[in-house]
């Protein structure tokens, strides 16, 4: 059912100093800042040759990444996406298996413009897992 891996997202305190790490101590190709929001992030898209790497920098008062960062205040991985041919196909797979989807359980537009939800990280190996229609 799951087939590319989409993105890594990595949660981060100060993106400016992320953004230069991988742009001149790793050598890759970053985008500019784009704020989302609605999803509580600042985001640098980091585009490496198989996939992207995204530096997710909390934005607002009521950011889900605030909370994360105020346990992990080094950073550190936020959640891995995969891509699905068919994201309801896909949330009714797992939700009949037990696996719980984040929110209402309907997709929202993401970070790219696609339907995606996220599944719980106790259900996951203690991973938060986003799922993109492709
Ligand atoms: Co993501």
């Amino acid at each position: 059912m799951i087939g590319r891996l989409n993105h890594v997202a990595i949660a981060v305190g100060d993106l400016a100093a992320a953004t230069a790490l991988y742009r001149d101590t790793l050598g890759a190709r970053v985008s500019q800042p784009l704020p989302q929001p609605e999803h509580g992030v600042t985001v640098v898209f980091v585009e490496l040759p198989n996939t992207k790497i995204e530096l997710l920098e909390p934005l607002g008062a009521e950011s889900p990444v605030a909370k994360f960062i105020a346990r992990n205040p080094d950073g550190g991985i936020h959640h891995i996406c995969y891509e699905v041919d068919d994201i309801i196909a896909a949330r009714d797979r797992l939700t009949e298996s037990g696996a719980r989807v984040l929110g209402t359980g309907e997709p929202r537009i993401g970070a790219h413009g696609k339907p995606v939800i996220f599944l719980h990280p106790k259900d996951f190996n203690g991973t938060l897992v986003e799922l993109e229609q492709a």
